[in-house]
């Protein structure tokens, strides 16, 4: 009794010590909103979201101007700012149209283009990479898209942003729905509510891609984004996994995907692209409404910015000469789930930021848990082994060696139920 009430007794400090190794560094930025600066009209969208910190700004740039993209820009200055040439960005001929000034500042910069949304009939694999050409629907070019005005759909309270777009209506798939990208900026460290519930830090933003009542042009329609990367100055992204046997946070998903830059020397920055492997098809998720989330090789090689997109108004026409460029796609849905078909929702979430993505440390549920299971065993030992050392100086006292007995077998049951719990 009294060796396993001593476990319990960690428990509220062990998870004090858990939930601060899960808030590195409390670093916070002012962050502000700026919808289509220097411009008159809400025929286009572009979004500058600016992320002022101790020393340095991080600029975000939003845009539906062609393929939906994100500038990330990692400046040495509070006070950097961005300009844009509007007649020259409307024009076919961009390059140069965005940028940050003092353009000395500008220690890093990277972006990301949401350029396809692919669908095709997930019948016999819904792995992507192993579906043939002849299962195909025809492709979703998101630079096509006719694009909301983000008037109204902008709150600078909850700095959220919703950029809402339908395909071309060819055959009537957008009659009644929608493709949306919703942008969240942060101030600071947190785990979003929402699942798949990630946690963010004050270097970078969230990207939620909704799929909402676009009718499927099969019965088993799978459906896969296309994401592609530019990396400044030929750099590289590399993709990794981290796995965990921790699911608190987001049940029953055990892997984060995340790419990163390859480090360089030349280079002060480096950036990321984080995602849990799931999807989910309601509004406000549970964990039934879990959607298996796929994702595949990188492509580095040979592959082209989507035109048009602000990624060329930013880092020029040829910038596939000058930047590294990669691609990946990530599909949802699985064999056995037909979750698109019946709800009609699909949304996804990703992390985009500057810097070493954030990581899951154990929740400080399991970091209790493993304690308590570890730790109770141990106490009990060393108990156990004073009490006989005790006991041991009384070997003709009957009453003592009772409760020798009694918190061996009381302890070593309640020990072993976190162990199996987990
Ligand atoms: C804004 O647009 C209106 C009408 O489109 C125009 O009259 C006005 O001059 C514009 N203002 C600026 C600052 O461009
Ligand atoms: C800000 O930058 C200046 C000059 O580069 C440096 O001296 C100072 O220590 C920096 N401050 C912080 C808080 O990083
Ligand atoms: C914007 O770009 C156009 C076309 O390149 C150029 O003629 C004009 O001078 C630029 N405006 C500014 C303010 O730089
Ligand atoms: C593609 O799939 C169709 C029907 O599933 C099949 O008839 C065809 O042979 C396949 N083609 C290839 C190249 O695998
Ligand atoms: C997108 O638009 C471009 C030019 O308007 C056109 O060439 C291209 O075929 C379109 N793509 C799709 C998938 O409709
Ligand atoms: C922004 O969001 C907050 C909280 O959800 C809400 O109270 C407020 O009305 C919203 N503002 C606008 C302009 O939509
Ligand atoms: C449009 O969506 C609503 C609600 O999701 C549904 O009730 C309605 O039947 C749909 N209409 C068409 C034409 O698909
Ligand atoms: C965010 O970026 C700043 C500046 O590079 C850095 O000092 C800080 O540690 C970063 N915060 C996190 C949580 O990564
Ligand atoms: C989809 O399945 C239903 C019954 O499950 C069938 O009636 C319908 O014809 C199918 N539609 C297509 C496009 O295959
Ligand atoms: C999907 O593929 C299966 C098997 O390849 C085929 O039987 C079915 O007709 C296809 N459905 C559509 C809508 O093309
Ligand atoms: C990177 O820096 C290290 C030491 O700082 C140096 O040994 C190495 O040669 C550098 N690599 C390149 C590619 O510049
Ligand atoms: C990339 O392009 C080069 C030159 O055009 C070609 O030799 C190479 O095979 C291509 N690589 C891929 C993976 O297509």
């Amino acid at each position: 009794m009294l060796a396993g009430g001593g476990g319990w007794v960690w428990l509220p400090l062990l998870w004090l010590v858990g939930s601060r190794a899960g808030d590195p560094a409390g670093y916070k930025r002012k962050v502000s909103l700026e919808y289509n600066p220097g411009w008159n009209s809400s025929a286009v969208n572009l979004l500058h979201v600016r992320a002022v910190g101790l020393n340095d700004t991080i600029h975000y740039v939003w845009s539906t101007i062609g393929a939906p993209t994100v500038l990330l820009v990692y400046t040495r200055s509070q006070s950097s700012g961005l300009h844009v040439n509007w007649t020259q960005l409307l024009s076919p001929s961009p390059s140069g149209a965005i940028q940050v000034e003092p353009a000395g500042s500008v220690l890093y910069s990277m972006a990301v283009i949401f350029s396809k949304v692919f669908e095709y009939n997930g019948t016999k694999t819904s792995d992507l990479s192993k579906a043939n050409a002849s299962s195909f629907y025809p492709t979703y070019d998101l630079a096509n898209f006719t694009w909301d005005s983000l008037d109204g759909r902008l709150n600078e309270t909850t700095l959220t942003a919703t950029f809402q777009g339908v395909g071309p209506d060819s055959g009537g798939t957008f009659r009644n729905g929608s493709i949306s990208f919703q942008v969240t900026a942060y101030e600071e460290t947190s785990r979003d509510g929402p699942l798949p519930r990630l946690l963010h830090t004050a270097n970078s933003s969230k990207v939620d891609f909704v799929m909402r009542g676009v009718a499927p042009r099969g019965n088993r329609s799978r459906f896969a984004l296309e994401i592609v990367t530019v990396e400044e100055r030929g750099g590289q992204k590399q993709l990794e996994s981290t796995r965990s046997i921790d699911d608190e946070y987001t049940p029953t998903i055990f892997e984060m995907a995340q790419l990163v830059s390859v480090p360089r020397n030349d280079s002060a920055g480096f950036s990321f692209l984080q995602w849990k492997t799931a999807a989910y098809s309601a509004l406000q998720p549970k964990r039934e409404d879990t959607v298996h989330c796929e994702y595949y090789q990188l492509e580095t090689e040979n592959r082209t910015v989507p035109r048009p997109s602000i990624a060329h108004a930013y880092f020029g026409e040829e910038l596939e000469v000058h930047n590294g460029v990669a691609a990946i796609n990530i599909s949802f849905g699985s064999e056995d789930s037909e979750a698109y078909q019946e709800k009609s929702y699909l949304s996804w979430s990703a992390l985009i930021g500057f810097g070493k993505p954030p990581k899951d440390g154990f929740s400080p549920l399991v970091i209790a848990i493993l304690a308590v299971g570890l730790g109770t065993p141990v106490l009990l030992l060393v108990g156990g082994s004073i009490t006989v050392l005790v006991s041991r100086k009384k070997p003709y006292s009957e009453e003592q060696s009772f409760p020798l007995v009694e918190p061996f077998r009381d302890g070593g049951s309640c020990s072993c139920f976190p162990c199996c719990a987990i």
